[in-house]
């Protein structure tokens, strides 16, 4: 098996590594493996604390990137308030770290209702639902994160309670078993997911938006890390801004993680401000590239390129020779990667193409 280095290559003026073959080879490649890497698009239990939330815009218009999504949520706001009633339930897929949960209590804010967080592996037995539910005011938000893990009987009771805001309860077993509807108050629900395919039909037929969140362009993030930066009372430039965007990977938590560090650098270093030179210096030392690869997306496409030459090649062989799992490479690490055009999928497999064999320094 393989060990593959996890220090990167000297990035050079025009942002690319130097040419260099990635190092696959030995039997210990999981053991190489550095810690938690700081390109996890999940929020890390700090990311969902107290601190956080003041780096969080809190009206649409503060709210930067998603402009489409930010125009359909426009006029769903304008409309709903216009009737007097309680927004559409909506659903937000796409892949973590893009801002659902903040677009979340944006909408709460924009509607002055309140907002009730909770996630899907929360909600395992049908009591926690239904205490929720019954808690709610009249035109509350419930946003229920990872809904496409809600388990049946829960996913049974919110058909009801979506549509003709009830909630059915069986009281008693066997044959004396009955059912009671309780009604419940006009309530919205967001719910969120990163695989809008794993839901099941009569879930996604309740939800009358169904919108998805796309990865930042650049622009978009350097703004975000100039905005963060100014909250944080960080001085940045330009530069420095566009250069922790750029290795982001299209994601704000990542963008805001980077800053952060690069921030802690900058202090240790006695530089007065993040300039190009010490962003790229401080994301070297915490072995993000210049494209914002980490360890495991170049394990992945060395491991496709040099085992499987360069594929298709499909998933699980992947997740084996990598002794990734096969799902947290799909979810977490491919998105990305197909984004940037380094990795394709074909009815095959996947396949890496030549831009990703430029950038790891084949030839
Ligand atoms: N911080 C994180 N995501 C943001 C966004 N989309 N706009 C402004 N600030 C943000």
């Amino acid at each position: 098996m393989a060990i593959i280095s996890s220090k990167q290559p000297a990035p050079e003026s025009d942002g690319h590594p130097k040419r260099r073959r990635a190092s696959v080879e030995g039997s210990s490649r999981k053991a190489a493996a550095p810690e938690a890497s700081i390109l996890q698009p999940v929020a890390t239990a700090e990311e969902e604390g107290k601190q956080e939330e003041s780096l969080r815009p809190q009206r649409l218009a503060d709210y930067i990137g998603q402009k489409d999504l930010k125009g359909v949520l426009e006029i769903a706001i304008q409309a709903a308030k216009g009737r007097g009633e309680s927004l559409d339930h909506l659903l937000l897929y796409g892949p973590p770290g893009l801002g659902k949960t903040t677009m979340c209590l944006i909408l709460a804010a924009e509607m002055g209702v309140n907002c009730k967080i909770t996630a899907a592996p929360a909600l395992e037995r049908p009591r926690d639902i239904v205490g929720i539910l019954v808690g709610l005011s009249p035109g509350d938000i419930l946003f229920i994160d990872e809904i496409h893990r809600l388990s049946r009987m829960t996913e049974e009771l919110l058909y009801p309670a979506m549509e003709d805001f009830r909630l059915d309860i069986t009281v008693g077993k066997g044959s004396t078993a009955k059912t009671r509807s309780l009604p419940l108050p006009k309530f919205t629900l967001i719910g969120a997911t990163t695989r809008v395919g794993s839901l099941t039909s009569p879930l996604r037929d309740r939800f009358g938006l169904i919108q998805r969140l796309r990865f930042y362009e650049q622009d978009e993030l350097t703004l975000i890390v100039q905005r963060t930066a100014e909250i944080l009372q960080a001085p940045v430039t330009q530069a420095g801004a566009e250069e922790i965007a750029r290795r982001a990977r299209g994601t704000p938590r990542i963008a805001n993680r980077l800053l952060k560090r690069v921030r802690d650098y900058a202090q240790v270093k006695q530089s007065r401000e993040i300039d190009q030179e010490v962003a790229a210096q401080a994301l070297e030392v915490f072995n993000v590239d210049p494209m914002g690869l980490d360890w495991t997306d170049r394990l992945v496409l060395s491991v496709m390129i040099e085992q499987f030459n360069g594929g298709p090649v499909g998933l699980e062989a992947i997740a084996a020779a990598t002794g990734e799992d096969s799902q947290t490479i799909e979810e977490v690490y491919e998105p990305y990667l197909l984004q940037i055009g380094y990795l394709h999928r074909t009815p095959r497999g996947r396949v890496a193409t030549p831009p990703a064999r430029k950038h790891l320094g084949y030839e």
